[in-house]
């Protein structure tokens, strides 16, 4: 009698950590008072509803989103201690793109000096959760085996799209220009690192907070009449036409207070599925560092679960929303600042746009 063994070869899936991080923000600051000039708004009640006192701009003639992210990248990489040839994957997120297409990631992938090595580049297209879904889909890979040193970065120039006269004010001044990166690489301790992670999406709300232009919708979600599509000329060109760029119907939409709204209940409820996920309670957690897009809802977020103050982190007064690219720059800013220690519990959230929303609790 033969008696065949089978050989397994069982793959040990491995934690990611976050084995290096950076961030970049643009030189130029914009007050308050700046925007004042420019539209009917105050000081007072940007402070009032939203923390902000600065953001940054880009320099126009020198800095795009793909360059922003360049720069925090090449930081990132460094404090990782490894060289951009090591990397072995490209995860970008952002709202605002250097092109409709091709993703920013392949212009970072280029700027970085690594495109003949043909390393793969895919953009995430989540918004403001775009960071909590990038270290998902990175955090997915590592664990496989497929990849060892990837690069995730959030980057957003939002000053080159915004409506900077009275009309836009609800929009404009909330949101800054940034970038922030980081290096993932296999955890073998799978007591650290990325211990969980949780995505969510409702698409019943996709136009809540949106660019709707240029876009190939034909107006066929509902939009039609408003951005001149009629649908009754075969060849009409309809990602762009006159009446979007007369209306000003190119500049992001929101309606602040369904998306605060929801983003208030959002927030602590899915931070609630990671803690119960791995059996921590808010106690346990050493810091939140929440998508920073608005002083108000994060001090919300922190009452609902009953937070000390030193457990949450807040830099939106210093740099405005930066969407994407606002959970790195924070989570690096807060290491820098000794705010993230070896052992410490991270708790990372975010909601924005689409709707989407997610957390990360990481065991640094
Ligand atoms: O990161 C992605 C997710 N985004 C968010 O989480 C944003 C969530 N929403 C918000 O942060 C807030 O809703 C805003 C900060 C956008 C707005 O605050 P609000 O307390 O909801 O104000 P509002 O929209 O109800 O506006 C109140 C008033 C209005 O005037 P009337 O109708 O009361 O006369 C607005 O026209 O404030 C007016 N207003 C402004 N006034 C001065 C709106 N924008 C401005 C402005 N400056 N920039």
């Amino acid at each position: 009698m033969v008696i065949f063994r089978a050989s397994y070869q069982f793959h040990k899936m491995n934690n990611t950590k976050i084995a290096g991080l950076g961030f970049y923000v643009p030189e130029k600051i914009i007050t308050n008072h700046d925007l004042e000039k420019l539209m009917d708004t105050s000081d007072d009640w940007i402070v009032e509803r939203t923390g902000i006192k600065e953001r940054r701009y880009v320099d126009r003639k020198t800095e795009t989103t793909a360059i922003l992210a360049r720069k925090a990248a090449e930081r990132a990489i460094a404090d990782a201690g490894i060289e951009a040839t090591d990397i072995d994957f490209i995860v970008f997120a952002t709202l605002s793109p250097d092109y409709y297409f091709p993703g920013s990631g392949v212009l970072l992938q280029r700027e970085l000096g690594i495109a003949e090595k043909g390393v793969p580049a895919i953009d995430v297209r989540n918004q403001c959760s775009g960071f909590i879904y990038g270290l998902s889909v990175a955090d997915q890979f590592i664990k496989s085996g497929m990849y060892k040193n990837i690069l995730l970065v959030g980057a957003e120039a939002h000053s080159l799209g915004l409506d900077f006269t009275t009309r836009g004010r609800d929009v404009s001044v909330i949101f800054g220009d940034g970038a922030g990166a980081v290096i993932l690489q296999p955890e073998s301790n799978p007591k650290k690192g990325i211990l969980t992670t949780h995505l969510h999406a409702d698409g019943r709300f996709a136009e809540k907070l949106a660019m709707l232009s240029p876009g190939a919708h034909a107006g066929i979600h509902g939009n039609g009449e408003k951005y001149g599509i009629t649908g009754d000329e075969e060849f009409e060109t309809v990602i762009v036409n006159e009446k979007m760029l007369e209306d000003a119907l190119l500049f992001p939409y929101m309606n602040g207070k369904y998306v605060f709204k929801f983003a208030i209940q959002k927030f602590p409820e899915v931070i609630m599925e990671a803690l119960k996920t791995t059996g921590y309670n808010p106690t346990d957690v050493n810091l939140v560092i929440p998508h920073q897009a608005n002083l108000r809802i994060s001090q919300y977020v922190q009452k609902i679960l009953r937070l000390r103050d030193d457990q949450m982190f807040n830099n939106i007064q210093k740099y405005g929303n930066t969407t994407a690219a606002s959970i790195p720059i924070a989570l690096s800013e807060a290491r820098d600042e000794g705010k993230v220690k070896k052992g410490d519990l991270i708790c990372l959230a975010a909601f924005g746009s689409g709707f989407t929303w997610g957390s990360a609790l990481i065991r640094w």
